[in-house]
């Protein structure tokens, strides 16, 4: 199963639920590729505290072999690592887009789930990964300006590539209630102005074990296994799980 997680705003907690969940779903016996689809700005290797000697860059650029250039932290797990400051692989031409799916769908066969972190923003990586994948999350947070870029993404997605069925989570939320609240206002409108379809997938607390695990260079599921947002993260995976293939 691919799957991708963007969010249109930066900064609402895309790379901290991708490492996360991919701890989770890999503990839960899958195996879990994590693609930092991030090209240009790449993090998930500084939350995980891991230095990346090849990057998808390579593998595109310099043709590195994909499964060489993969990390993998623990059992289960591996991460194929985007590159910092790389301009070229921010914008891709129809070319790289086809080579960087050629090479996706091989890597990813070796595994039983395609987890993809994608850059803030609308731009043309966000959107092809969004096209290159079964499944679309997008993670917002009740903040208006997160909940009208989430919503800018989603109606690009659906005009671009006929995509309507959206997986939400709802991040930095102070209660069920809240993160249940503020998606039905994103969920009604993109039914009523754009036929969307939107699923809850589910929500994360704000919790200061997150931020305490980036500073760390961990997963918080990991440094705070009691804390609200690990359980919020491992409902989450369990979710996921249950997903029809
Ligand atoms: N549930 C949460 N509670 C508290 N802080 C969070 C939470 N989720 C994310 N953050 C913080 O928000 C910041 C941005 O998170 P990050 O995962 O890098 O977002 P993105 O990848 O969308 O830019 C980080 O400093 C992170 O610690
Ligand atoms: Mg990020």
């Amino acid at each position: 199963m691919k799957i991708c997680v963007s969010s249109g705003k930066g900064g609402v907690g895309k790379t901290s639920i991708v490492v996360n969940l991919a701890y989770c779903l890999a503990e839960k016996g899958k195996k879990v590729l994590v693609v930092d689809g991030d090209l240009g700005l790449a993090n998930v290797d500084v939350l995980l505290g891991i230095s990346a000697t090849k990057t998808i860059s390579d593998v595109m650029d310099r043709g590195a072999d994909p499964l060489e250039a993969l990390i993998r932290p623990s059992d289960n797990l591996a991460i194929l690592p985007a590159s910092s400051g790389a301009p070229d692989m921010v914008t891709l031409g129809p070319e790289e887009q086809e080579r960087l799916g050629g090479y996706l769908d091989n890597v990813s066969s070796h595994f039983d789930v395609l987890l993809a972190d994608t850059a803030a923003g609308i731009g043309p990586s966000v959107l092809w990964f969004n096209g290159f994948v079964d499944r679309s999350i997008v993670v917002m947070s009740s903040d208006p300006t997160s909940l009208t870029d989430a919503y800018a993404l989603m109606k690009v997605l659906k005009t671009d590539y006929e995509l309507e069925r959206f997986y939400v989570i709802m991040n930095l939320v102070r209660s069920e209630e809240q993160a249940r609240k503020a998606f039905k206002t994103v969920a009604d409108a993109g039914k009523r102005f754009l036929s969307l379809d939107l699923e809850y997938l589910g929500w994360v607390l704000q919790d200061m074990a997150v931020p305490e695990a980036v500073r760390k260079q961990k997963p918080f599921v990991l440094t705070a296994p009691n804390a609200p947002a690990t359980q919020c993260i491992w409902k989450l995976a369990q979710t996921i799980l249950d997903w029809k293939q």
